[in-house]
């Protein structure tokens, strides 16, 4: 049996003290990452510099002894290894050239040729498994095959993932390929992460919520299935996480239906209905809103206490829904993570 806490929980064991760690955990509310990110010049830079990246990673382990790290990269690597540009307009979030023609996909690298670009990458995984301490886990991450895709057909962030549900439809053909590039290129991607180091991975599938009817099943659950399933033949025993984030009531089954040990949770479903309907099904990871960080106070106590109580029956891993924001107060973190390990104890 494993004795880090946050592969015991994902193994269906339930942890007295339930493992934390939050989504961004490194990121722009801690000062040493903003001091780290400007010694690097950029977001990407930081991203690519294994001993700066692996450096920001190691801060709010630090800072807060979460246990887990989540190895800092983004999902929007695996489009720049396979060939799209990227590049982060400050204030604004990422721009890439897009796909959205025959030509612009026959462009692109194939899946086995992108190892030399994301080599930093698996670097930084290497030197975070020789110095994370002993009881932290190391989570490695990738981006599903739909929200990866709604970045590089649009080249942008997009608030209803329009374009990309347009090439869906006009072309079908097309939006497949599309799809199963990226879907070979992620499990390669996470298969070299686990071969680095990395414990457990989690898929995040950001933008699953706009995928509707038999769209959600085709574009996101089938993905993760397949992801899982190739990452479990090439390492058997590998927890993998699924976060089909904005899934609503199709959370429930969603542990059948990936294949994934965990599923992690937005703040968009309450703790309750979610140990009833998807936490029967295995470990359950999420949900506190990350709105919480920003504003504290006794109603980040007591909602923390209310995800605690309601998970406290099965396996789980205390987080957040989404990413901490940049205007997060780093006290509110300490504040939950007191409220989780003394809601345990009382
Ligand atoms: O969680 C972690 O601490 C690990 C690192 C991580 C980052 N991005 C670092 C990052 C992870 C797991 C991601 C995932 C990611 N990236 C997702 C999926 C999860 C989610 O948040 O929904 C998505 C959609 C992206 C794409 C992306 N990266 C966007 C849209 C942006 C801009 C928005 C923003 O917050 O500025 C990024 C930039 C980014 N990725 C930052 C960080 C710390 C902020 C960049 C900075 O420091 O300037």
């Amino acid at each position: 049996m494993a004795e880090k806490t946050l592969l015991r929980a994902l193994a269906g064991e339930v942890v007295p003290t339930p493992p934390i760690w939050m989504m961004r955990q490194a990121g722009r509310y801690l000062p040493e990452y903003r001091a780290t990110r400007a010694q690097a010049g950029d977001f990407l830079s930081l991203c690519y510099t294994p001993d700066l990246a692996a450096e920001v990673t190691l801060q709010p382990i630090r800072r807060y002894g979460f246990d887990a790290a989540i190895l800092f990269a983004d999902i929007l690597l695996v489009p720049q290894a396979l060939g799209a540009d990227l590049w982060f307009v400050t204030g604004e979030g990422p721009r890439l050239s897009t796909v959205t023609t025959e030509d612009d996909l026959g462009r692109l690298k194939g899946p086995e040729d992108i190892h030399d670009h994301l080599a930093p990458v698996y670097e930084t995984v290497r030197i975070l498994a020789r110095e994370l301490p002993a009881e932290t886990a190391l989570i490695g991450f990738a981006g599903a095959p739909w929200t990866v895709a709604t970045y590089m057909i649009a080249g942008r962030g997009t608030p209803d993932q329009g374009p990309a549900h347009a090439l869906m439809r006009e072309n079908p053909a097309l939006f497949d390929a599309l799809m199963d590039r990226i879907e070979a290129a992620t499990i390669d991607y996470l298969s070299h992460q686990v071969e680095a180091g990395a414990e457990t991975v989690k898929i995040f599938d950001s933008w699953a919520g706009s995928l509707t009817g038999a769209a959600f099943d085709r574009y996101a659950l089938e993905p993760a299935r397949r992801i899982t399933a190739a990452l479990k033949k090439r390492h058997p025993g590998l927890p993998v996480i699924a976060f089909p984030r904005g899934a609503g009531m199709r959370y429930e089954g969603a542990h059948a239906a990936t294949g994934a040990d965990c599923i992690a949770l937005d703040d968009g479903v309450t703790p309750e209905w979610a140990a009833e309907h998807v936490q029967v099904a295995g470990c359950v990871q999420g949900n506190l809103a990350s709105s919480h960080m920003v504003t504290g106070g006794q109603a980040l106590i007591d909602e923390t206490r209310r995800i605690v109580r309601a998970f406290s029956k099965g396996p789980h891993i205390f987080n957040l829904g989404h990413g901490i924001t940049p205007d997060a107060d780093p006290a509110n973190v300490q504040l939950m993570i007191d409220t989780v390990r003394e809601t345990v104890t009382a």
